[in-house]
């Protein structure tokens, strides 16, 4: 072992990094991957980093371990989650050239009560101290290609505010970029639990399913870039009408696929749509606010600075406070 690698392993095993990302509410929706393994999308997808749920993770390598150590909100994950931090951090350890086990300890703050993809925020947090702690330097855009890798959404999470993920078609081109700054900085997201229940299907089996049985995929594909290409541009000219109508259709675009697929299947539930009407009920009474849903039957209102205290009380009184939480537009990852 020469100098300069001992140096190296002694930083390794003895400096804890810590991160913390963010979650993100798609606005234009990812739903399908072109390559499973590397997880490249079929489209390019729009989201907005929110600043009240968030994942801690502290990742250090140490050369005492025999195999990684994983806590998650103080509990080891179930087998399926282990495999995919490991799986991750394999990843991890090839760039870095290094083989050394780690300890990671997560911390989410996204109440599972929200319905808000954990995913996002705790691949981003880990992909951001992983590499810090293994050693490697990178920049945002090497980041995103790397949060990438645990989970689609995640590549989005390394960036605040506004955030295109530019779908490329390889490793090095897939990656988020954040949009400049708008006038829409005033928009609110009231997000809405109606059940609190693990999903029977999950994000990841829902698009498989869709790209491969969903006669109406290619429309997607289609309708999705013209989607991207009106909300940016609804963005730039701080045109929340536009914004809101353009989110709220590509959200039922994508759970068309869900209704089209083979077998059949839906993250709507009774109340969904209950809620779902709701919205259209207060916006055609002159309260403007739209609706987006992801993989699960919770809600998120899309609204403004102006109205959402009218929004979320509205929503209180059908569901009870501790089932509304409001959030702003949130920061890009950072390191604590
Ligand atoms: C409906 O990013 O969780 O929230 O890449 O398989 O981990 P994997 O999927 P994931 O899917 C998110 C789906 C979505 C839409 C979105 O966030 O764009």
């Amino acid at each position: 072992m020469n100098f300069q690698l001992e140096i190296t392993m002694a930083t390794l095993s003895n400096n804890p990094v810590t991160a913390r990302a963010h979650t993100n509410i798609a606005l234009i929706k990812y739903w399908g991957k072109k390559d499973e393994s590397l997880i490249i999308p079929y489209t390019s997808s729009l989201s907005l980093t929110l600043d009240h749920f968030y994942t801690d993770t502290t990742v250090r390598f140490d050369e005492s371990l025999s195999t990684d150590q994983i806590i998650i909100d103080g509990q080891i994950p179930s087998e399926k989650s282990r495999q995919r931090v490991r799986d991750f951090l394999e990843i991890v350890r090839g760039k870095a050239q290094i083989a050394i086990p780690a300890s990671i300890s997560s911390t989410n703050h996204v109440p599972t009560a929200a319905g808000l993809a954990s995913s996002a925020s705790a691949f981003a947090a880990l992909a951001a101290s992983a590499s810090k702690a293994a050693g490697l330097h990178l920049d945002a855009t090497e980041l995103s290609k790397l949060a990438r890798r645990g989970s689609g959404s995640a590549c989005r999470s390394v960036f605040g505010h506004f955030v295109e993920w530019q779908r490329g078609t390889n490793d090095a081109d897939s990656y988020a970029k954040p949009l400049p700054d708008t006038g829409l900085n005033d928009i609110r997201v009231v997000a809405l639990t109606v059940e609190r229940g693990q999903k029977a299907v999950s994000s990841r089996q829902g698009m498989h399913l869709s790209v491969t049985t969903s006669p109406y995929y290619p429309a997607w594909v289609k309708t999705c870039q013209a989607d991207l290409l009106q909300l940016k541009s609804a963005i730039e000219k701080g045109d929340f009408t536009r914004f809101g109508k353009i989110s709220e259709l590509n959200a039922m675009r994508m759970h068309a696929l869900t209704l089209s697929a083979d077998p059949s299947f839906t993250y709507f539930n009774g109340q969904t749509l209950a809620i779902m009407n709701l919205v259209k009920q207060l916006r055609h009474q002159g309260t403007e606010c739209y609706y987006t849903i992801d993989a699960g039957p919770n809600v998120k209102v899309l609204c403004q600075q102006s109205t959402v205290a009218k929004i979320s009380a509205t929503f209180a009184q059908v569901l009870g406070d501790q089932n509304v939480i409001i959030a702003k537009p949130g920061p890009g990852v950072q390191y604590l």
